[in-house]
């Protein structure tokens, strides 16, 4: 089991914060951080529910974790393994995620897919999104697995969708000429985009686009190459 103890800091003050791998008895606020971090117009049939953190405990509990701030739960991410494929990389968050429920986990799998990333609105811009997110690496470098994936959501999108197509606002937002809240975020935390995916997921924000991206374990960079 995974536990890392560590300051983050909230401008110059250090604040001790854990990151540990989710149990039972933090479903009741893992559900309500994820009410509060995808407000409506988001579904709210997307957010956990008891079944699926199951699941995530007792299939995969190496990718399921969470992190402390002064004892309290900020936020969590949770990840399944798959085989992905880069000749195929077209899917939706449905289908590799199993809708969440994560019964297609593959223990054998090459790919350390993200289901969901969320810190709570107060504590967020502190580094605690990025702390999980590395932690998530730790667990691909740990395992031997060739990459961390995942499909970000694009919710800046729908300002500039009447103008810009979702590859030109990537773009946009990948040379610096734009912001996007999560995607800007992926990109902060060393995620590099492989390509916009259509019908990724229900979000009007997004226009149910989804993004992508990778991080490729740098201990085989090799296989990259063939
Ligand atoms: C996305 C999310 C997890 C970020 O969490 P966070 O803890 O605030 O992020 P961090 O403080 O670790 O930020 C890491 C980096 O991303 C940048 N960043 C974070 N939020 C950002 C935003 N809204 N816009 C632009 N950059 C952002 C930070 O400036 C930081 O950059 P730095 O390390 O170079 O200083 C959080 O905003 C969230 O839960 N959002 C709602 C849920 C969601 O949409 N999840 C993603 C589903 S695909």
């Amino acid at each position: 089991m995974y536990r890392k103890e560590l300051y983050a800091f909230e401008g110059d003050k250090p604040i001790p914060v854990v990151i540990r791998n989710y149990q039972i008895e933090d479903f009741p606020r893992l559900i309500q951080i994820q009410q509060e971090c995808f407000p409506p117009p988001f579904p709210s049939e997307l957010w956990w529910n008891e079944m699926q953190l199951k699941n995530h405990v007792t299939l995969f509990p190496e990718g399921a974790l969470c992190v402390e701030v002064d004892g309290k739960l900020a936020g969590s991410m949770t990840s399944l393994l798959v085989d992905f494929d880069p000749n195929h990389p077209d899917h939706s968050w449905e289908v590799i995620t199993d809708n969440g429920y994560i019964r297609n986990h593959k223990q054998s799998g090459n790919t350390l897919y993200v289901v969901d990333i969320s810190v709570r609105p107060k504590y967020r811009k502190l580094g605690l999104g990025k702390w999980l997110m590395f932690s998530m690496y730790d667990v691909v470098v740990h395992k031997g697995l060739t990459r961390l994936l995942g499909g970000g959501r694009m919710p800046g999108y729908h300002k500039v969708a009447k103008e810009l197509s979702p590859e030109q606002y990537l773009d946009a937002v990948v040379s610096g000429t734009m912001k996007d809240p999560v995607i800007t975020f992926l990109l902060r935390c060393g995620r590099t985009p492989v390509k916009v995916v259509p019908n990724y997921l229900d979000d009007e924000e997004s226009r149910n686009n989804g993004v992508l991206l990778e991080w490729k374990n740098p201990f085989i960079w090799n296989e990259f190459k063939k």
